[in-house]
């Protein structure tokens, strides 16, 4: 059974991208694979410091997890914080790190660039926390967006170096993950590309219904085909392609007729997307707002993670102190 890990920052609400994208196949992995899912709250100091902000947010991504399928008694879910270990891990990871390497990340260099007034320590070691992580949970699997992907390769290079300066075979280089043909990459509304990518072009698990037909009714299109089956535009593949998300197999195939006969009526085509999306997402946002609102629940299910978490947690730096040479 493989150990899969993934971290999320809690910066902002989750849209269908997420949903439809890693969040789908999320739920499936947990049923085959030990998968830890966590809240990375420590890493969101580097950027923002005031814990506040956060732990509202942390609590909107774990209710947003749940609502969506993640299952606490089949994943381990949990936050970084909850897991003290994790700082004395980044601590002795942080000897065999070197500075060069360090500023050379490019996501180091970016918010340095975006944010010249606080070029932190934590920001130029934020791979290093990202790599115990992900080392403290001997994971195998780390799925991974392209923005991701260099932090992985330097958790693998972090690894090796320490089993080589130890001379042991200890921490495994995790593989990054990035679904295949499973990840459904979900368009924004736009034009822009995928949702998320920029302000607005994007339709969240928490919207209501009304925030929804809003936001498709202004979804960017053009002015309609003049030529019989002629290919789509990218703007109205984009709905087209979110609409096979969400509505039947007949209904895309009507809209898809009409549009290849020059009869399409962009309005029609996106109120009727707009009751589907809903349709698809007014119970999970309903769940998040049950489970959002029962704290008992939400501290429940974030304890008993943090149990599981702490446990394997201890264990590995245990393993490291000893390797180190702590006795
Ligand atoms: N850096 C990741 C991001 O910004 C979040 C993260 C922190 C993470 N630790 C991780 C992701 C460990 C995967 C594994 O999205």
């Amino acid at each position: 059974m493989d150990t899969v890990l993934s971290g999320i920052r809690p910066t902002g609400d989750l849209h269908l991208g997420n949903y439809f994208g890693a969040l789908r196949n999320f739920v499936k992995m947990q049923n085959e694979n030990n998968c830890y899912f966590f809240v990375a709250d420590y890493h969101s100091l580097t950027t923002h410091p005031h814990p506040s902000d956060i732990q509202v947010n942390v609590k909107k991504i774990l209710s947003q997890y749940l609502a969506s399928g993640l299952d606490p008694e089949k994943a381990t879910i949990y936050v970084q914080s909850d897991v003290p270990q994790v700082a004395e891990l980044y601590m002795l990871m942080n000897m065999n790190a070197y500075i060069g390497e360090l500023e050379r990340t490019t996501t180091f260099k970016e918010k340095a660039r975006q944010n010249p007034d606080n070029v932190n320590a934590g920001l130029l070691t934020y791979a290093v926390l990202m790599a115990c992580d992900i080392l403290m949970m001997h994971a195998d699997k780390v799925p991974v967006g392209k923005d991701q992907e260099q932090h992985l390769e330097m958790t693998c290079k972090f690894a090796r170096r320490f089993n080589q300066i130890y001379g042991v075979e200890y921490f495994k280089e995790p593989k990054a993950f990035n679904f295949g043909n499973n990840l459904i990459k979900v368009p924004g509304l736009d034009g822009s590309g995928k949702m998320g990518k920029s302000q607005g072009n994007g339709i969240y698990l928490i919207d209501e219904d009304k925030d929804i037909r809003k936001k498709v009714m202004k979804a960017v299109t053009d002015s309609g085909p003049t030529v019989e089956n002629s290919p789509k535009p990218e703007v109205i593949q984009n709905l087209f392609t979110l609409m096979e998300l969400v509505s039947t197999p007949d209904t895309v195939q009507h809209f898809d007729n009409l549009y290849n006969t020059c009869q399409i009526r962009y309005g029609d085509l996106k109120k009727q997307l707009a009751e589907d999306i809903i349709k698809a997402v007014a119970p999970v946002r309903e769940r998040i707002k049950d489970i959002y609102n029962n704290e008992e629940y939400l501290n429940r299910v974030a304890a008993q993670g943090a149990e599981k978490a702490r446990e394997q947690a201890a264990k590995t730096v245990a393993e490291v102190r000893h390797i180190i040479g702590f006795k």
